[in-house]
């Protein structure tokens, strides 16, 4: 193999400089250069594009079938796929350490394994551990084919023999390619070594899984620089230390984002939750001050999930917001909105803010939740237990609508919730109204206050 040239480019500035320094000479960051490989054009058919051979057509001379898609058999994690694997696709899976990647796409594999030709490509854990999770999940002897390499090169040369229809590499951290010099983890290490990766998959066909783990400032190691070389990624989330595990589609060229799988960590690996719309609700005996049930709507199924608030007086200059499972920034706003439109002052008060089950919630709806929540345990009043609210809250103090009111109240009503605080412009018509619930519909932040 011709040597490849190297050079060093800032991350910064885009330039390239034929030796490595600390500072880039162009814009004078510190600490930006980085190893890359030089691309002549032309030079090398190792650098020719992804998406297949390229001539001119007319959109008429595309044939477009459906995207043929296996189920994994893993119903939750084809619902975050978007129906199931596709041939010829990357798949990018992060996750903190211990979340149980390395579970899942053992359980994947040893499902479809019995069909598929797949192959386990390890470089953080050995064969006899690898294979003694499979046994200890009471996988057949034999579900899929295992090879520890950390060199890019020789995997590709191996796979090319081997021809599997499914490819693991976990994780695509230990992975690193002879052409550059620096150690792998390192971000030129892992973009290259995955971007031959995704070559091999695309020009053989194959369905690829990479696993990332997260860096410490929750990012994919090399800043995220893998997401836009991939077909779809998927985020675990959730505590290591929590029975539930949800996976988030961040990004998928072949179906919806935002999707969310729910998984239960057992003694026999990752179960999936069939019906997860109550799970996070901790079920109080008695009314307590600080919680409430909202009805979020992550992917395609309304998820009914408790927001809880503690409102406590504070001694620092500057008074605690803290958040768990929603995002700080809109906590501040609420409080200033609750300041200004309400009338109630929290700056001498800290206030945290957590979601039970450890769920991240995205969506705004969840805006009424934290604010009544948040009144509530400031004033030690319990609201309701059977009642529930969902509504976006806007700068001038306005309660606005959010989509699918309607299956949000179904799926309450259906848990036994008979109360609903939700906003005037989401109020079904009378003959929509599910059977014993009663709304109390809310315009404005002011009308908040006086419902408890
Ligand atoms: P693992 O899948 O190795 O995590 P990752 O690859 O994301 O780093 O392990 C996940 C955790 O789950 C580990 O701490 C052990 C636990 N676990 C179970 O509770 N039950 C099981 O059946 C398995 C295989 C693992
Ligand atoms: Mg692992």
């Amino acid at each position: 193999m011709a040597k490849n040239k190297i050079e060093y480019q800032c991350t910064a500035c885009g330039s390239l400089h034929p030796k490595w320094s600390g500072q880039c000479a162009d814009c004078e960051a510190w600490n930006t250069l980085i190893e890359s490989i030089v691309v002549k054009e032309n030079a090398n058919p190792r650098f020719t594009g992804f998406a297949g051979k390229s001539t001119v057509q007319t959109m008429a001379d595309i044939s477009l079938n459906e995207e043929p898609r296996t189920a994994t058999g893993i119903g939750e994690l084809d619902r975050v796929l978007g129906g199931g694997l596709v041939y010829g696709s990357v798949v990018l899976i992060g996750g903190d350490p211990g979340i149980g990647k390395s579970t899942l796409l053992t359980q994947t594999l040893a499902a479809l394994g019995k069909h598929l030709k797949a192959l386990y490509v390890t470089g953080e854990e050995s064969l006899q551990q690898v294979t003694l999770r499979a046994r200890r999940l009471g996988m057949g002897d034999d579900p899929f084919s295992l090879l520890t390499e950390t060199c890019v090169e020789r995997i590709i040369k191996l796979a090319q023999q081997e021809k599997p229809q499914l490819m693991v590499v976990d994780s695509i951290q230990t992975v690193y390619t002879e052409a550059l010099q620096s150690a792998p983890g390192n971000v030129a290490q892992v973009r290259e070594s995955a971007a031959q990766l995704v070559r091999f998959a695309k020009q053989t066909n194959t369905a690829l899984f990479l696993v990332g783990h997260v860096t410490k400032e929750g990012t994919l190691a090399g800043p995220r620089v893998l997401e836009h070389m991939v077909d779809t990624v998927l985020y675990f989330e959730g505590d290591p230390g929590e029975r539930y595990r949800m996976i988030r589609a961040v990004k998928n060229r072949f179906g919806a984002v935002n999707e969310l799988g729910l998984f239960a960590m057992t003694e026999q690996g990752l179960k999936a939750v069939s019906n997860p719309s109550a799970i996070f609700l901790s079920r109080h005996d008695e009314p307590v001050p600080g919680t409430i049930v909202t009805v979020t709507r992550e992917g395609n199924r309304p998820l009914l999930v408790e927001v809880q608030a503690l409102v406590d007086e504070s001694h620092l200059g500057n008074p605690r917001r803290v958040t768990l499972g929603l995002d700080q920034n809109r906590l501040s706003m609420l409080l200033a909105v609750l300041h200004r439109h309400g009338g109630i002052a929290m700056y001498d008060q800290d206030v945290f803010i957590n979601i039970v089950g450890g769920v991240r919630v995205t969506e705004t709806a969840a805006d009424t939740a934290m604010l009544m929540a948040i009144l509530s345990s400031f004033r030690s009043k319990p609201l309701p237990k059977d009642m529930i609210t969902f509504g976006e809250i806007g700068l001038a103090g306005e309660i606005r609508p959010v989509p699918n009111g309607q299956e949000r109240l179904k799926e309450a009503a259906k848990h036994g919730f008979t109360h609903a605080v939700i906003p005037k412009d989401n109020m079904p018509k009378k003959s929509d109204i599910p059977e014993g619930m009663k709304i109390i519909p809310v315009h404005r932040v002011s009308e908040l206050l006086d419902i408890y």
